[in-house]
């Protein structure tokens, strides 16, 4: 990028015609500026180059080689022979690039010289101009970075003006005078970075001063040497100006990068910074730069990240963690770890909620692997009491296999948590097909509510009777009967109420079960057995048959109980009025019938009266007759067993002793 201009002389569109045109600077109004060297017509010897980029390189890092670059042609310093030295001006902005921060070596000189002919000057030292004596008619500002005892430097880093001597007529540390302040700065010559220095001359005056500055900032006004000294008496009336330098074992480069000038009235020319070439190691200044600004961030990233990472699975070992026994090993198997249960049901989402009823809720879940649909009971347990026998039951009810029971797969436990895995029951429970709006079409036929009913009997016998110890449900309702793909009813929950049934104490108030469902002698005693659950049967018979709660209110507000009502049908020979009116007649009548006189056979006061499952699963396969019922003496059971309670029948009748009772049941957490 050379920018050759000749001012005064030619108009601007002739100045590329002249723009390598050197041969004539002639004594007068001149001046010439490079911003960069790319097209200049430097004499260079030595090791000096000017590279790809335009920078005038002053030594190339080979040993024992000066190196000089000067405009081609000699200036006239003189107007007449025997005149004065005219004023002259030089900016020069330049860098030095040492190859170890802090290592110093020779530096960079600016010259005006008589001839090109440095043959006699040294190849090591004196910036590859200067003879240790006998100079003549040599002006040169040193730009030194080498403490040289021989040339009494005063130290590593300073400028000089030398005059035909070795020996600095003035020196000074580098750096300037704020003009602000008029502090002084010293700056590193050293150090890669980009300087500018000014070199003026005036005539008048006889004063040379040598200002320098960091290439961005503004020429100082106060120089930084100023010296008296008429060069008059120095240079030729024609001379050489240009750069020299001694290249450097430590491969320290001396770069130009822009050079401008002016004599006679001219000043130099202002150099424009944006013009000027890259210095190559600036960059890897600028890396480190970069990298003093990158280092600390990726090194906050890095330790955030860590810190995230750790955090996370401190949080994720927190999230998924677990409480596991020494007994448990043996269930081993049939544990769910809470991060697959975690995972399947997407962190517990409430849009994965199913329901939830007395013990916890039901999420639905897909486990992650096998694809397979579970729901996923998660129940809050404080107590480890009884946690062992709860889940040895759990365990040993898992091996429960029938096509009536909703498969138990296994458990999980967390602090103050018991979650429970079942199959998943796609057409879910059968409380929500009974118990609808009045108005609505039922979504249950007859013949799929006979199914259900024959299935959870079968369901039900198998865990009485079937399995090596006998089950009891305890919970047996129309909410834990939940429907299969082809609407089967499955038994759910059975066992659970277990866990909150510590009742070995037949005093224990801790009886489990839901109201209208517990039978007369587990609200007494708290003791559940097969015939609490074939009770609860009964009442569930009614449920699906009659599509009614156990208890309702009437329009006046009064508690009306299912048994009562349809026991009271049935005595007045009503029995199938009863039966789902939204069924619309649609139903067999004798079926009907049979179910709802199982289901207060089912309910009768003594469980001794009470079927069994077995002979329940006969009724309704009408293998065996139904029993010839009295209605009345059922009725006038129901009625002694109040009296003989001390129950007042006129006020209360049988089933209120349900919800009399039910405060009690309520006491104890469950249903
Ligand atoms: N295995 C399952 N598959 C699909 N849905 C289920 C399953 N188990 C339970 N549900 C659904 O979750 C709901 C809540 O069940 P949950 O057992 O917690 O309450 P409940 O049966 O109403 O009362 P209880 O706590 O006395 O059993 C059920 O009504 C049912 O709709
Ligand atoms: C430096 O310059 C000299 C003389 O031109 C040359 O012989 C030498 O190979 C150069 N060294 C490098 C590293 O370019
Ligand atoms: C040198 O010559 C120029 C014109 O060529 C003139 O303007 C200037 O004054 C002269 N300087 C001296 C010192 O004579
Ligand atoms: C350079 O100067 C030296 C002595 O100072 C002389 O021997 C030599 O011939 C000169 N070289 C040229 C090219 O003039
Ligand atoms: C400036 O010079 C003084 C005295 O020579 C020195 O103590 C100081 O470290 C220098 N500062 C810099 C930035 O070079
Ligand atoms: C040199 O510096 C002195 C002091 O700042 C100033 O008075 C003088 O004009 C300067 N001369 C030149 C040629 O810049
Ligand atoms: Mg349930």
């Amino acid at each position: 990028m050379t920018n050759m201009k000749r001012v005064s002389f030619l108009p601007p569109l002739l100045l590329p015609l002249f723009g390598l045109a050197f041969a004539t600077f002639a004594a007068g109004d001149d001046q010439f500026i490079f911003s960069g060297f790319t097209q200049s017509s430097l004499a260079l010897d030595g090791g000096a180059v000017v590279t790809q980029g335009g920078l005038l390189d002053m030594s190339n890092g080979t040993n024992n080689i000066k190196s000089h670059a000067l405009y081609p042609t000699p200036l006239r310093f003189r107007n007449s022979s025997g005149g004065k030295v005219q004023s002259f001006s030089a900016t020069i902005v330049f860098c030095i690039v040492g190859a170890y921060p802090g290592v110093s070596a020779n530096g960079l000189a600016f010259f005006i010289a008589p001839s090109k002919n440095f043959s006699d000057a040294q190849l090591t030292q004196y910036f590859g101009i200067l003879k240790p004596n006998n100079n003549d008619n040599l002006f040169v500002i040193e730009v030194d970075t080498f403490q040289n005892p021989d040339m009494q430097d005063i130290n590593d880093n300073h400028i000089g003006i030398d005059i035909n001597s070795v020996l600095s007529l003035q020196s000074h540390e580098a750096g300037f005078y704020e003009d602000s302040s008029g502090v002084f700065k010293n700056l590193t010559l050293n150090a890669q970075i980009e300087l500018q220095l000014w070199v003026d001359y005036e005539e008048e005056e006889t004063r040379i001063n040598v200002t320098l500055a960091p290439l961005h900032m503004g020429k100082p006004s106060r120089p930084l040497l100023s010296a008296a000294y008429d060069l008059s008496a120095v240079l030729t009336d024609t001379a050489y100006i240009g750069f020299s330098s001694t290249a450097e074992i430590m491969n320290t480069r001396h770069y130009v990068l822009g050079w401008s000038f002016g004599m006679n009235g001219q000043a130099a020319p202002s150099i424009d910074i944006s013009k000027l070439p890259k210095v190559p190691r600036l960059r890897q200044r600028a890396q480190s730069k970069l990298l003093a600004i990158i280092l600390p961030i990726a090194t906050a990233a890095l330790i955030i990240s860590v810190g995230t990472v750790v955090i996370l699975m401190v949080r994720r070992r927190r999230r998924y963690s677990e409480v596991r026994e020494d007994w448990e090993g043996e269930f081993g198997p049939h544990r769910f770890s809470y991060k697959d249960l975690f995972q399947a049901t997407q962190g517990f989402k409430s849009k994965n909620l199913v329901g939830a009823g007395g013990f916890g809720e039901v999420y639905k879940g897909v486990l992650r692997l096998s694809k397979k649909e579970i729901a996923v009971k998660k129940m809050s347990h404080e107590s480890r009491q009884g946690m062992k026998e709860f889940i040895t039951e759990v365990v040993s009810i898992g091996k429960l296999r029938h096509r009536n029971l909703v498969q138990l797969l296994g458990y999980c436990r967390r602090k103050g948590e018991l979650m429970l895995v079942y199959d998943y029951m796609s057409n879910g429970s059968l409380d929500k097909y009974i118990h609808y709006q009045e108005d609505d079409k039922p979504t249950l036929n007859w013949a799929q509510r006979f199914q259900v009913i024959k299935g959870i009997a079968t369901g039900l016998l198998y865990l009485h009777e079937k399995w090596e110890k006998v089950v009891i449900h305890r919970d047996i309702k129309a909410s834990n009967v939940l429907l299969d793909d082809e609407m089967n009813g499955r038994l759910g929950d059975f066992g659970l109420a277990r866990l909150y049934d510590h009742g070995a104490d037949p005093q224990s108030t801790h009886m489990v079960g839901t109201m209208g469902y517990l039978a007369p002698e587990l609200v007494r005693t708290g003791k559940a057995s097969p015939r609490t659950d074939v009770y609860a049967f009964g009442m569930f018979l009614l449920e699906v048959t009659c599509g009614q709660k156990p208890m309702k209110q009437d329009a006046e507000g009064n508690q009306v109980f299912l048994v009562d009502w349809v026991l009271e049908h049935w005595n007045n020979r009503l029995l199938s009025k009863t039966v789902d009116a939204r069924l619309q007649g649609d139903y067999g009548v004798d079926e009907a019938c049979l179910v709802l006189k199982i289901g207060l056979l089912c309910m009768h006061p003594f469980p001794g009266s009470r079927p069994s499952m077995r002979e329940v699963t006969q009724y309704l396969d009408g293998e065996t007759p139904l029993p010839e019922l009295k209605t009345t003496q059922l009725s006038v059971d129901m009625q002694g067993l109040m009296q003989d309670n001390g129950f007042n029948t006129s006020v209360m009748s049988y089933p209120q002793l349900m919800s009399s009772f039910g405060a009690v049941s309520d006491l104890s957490g469950g249903r």
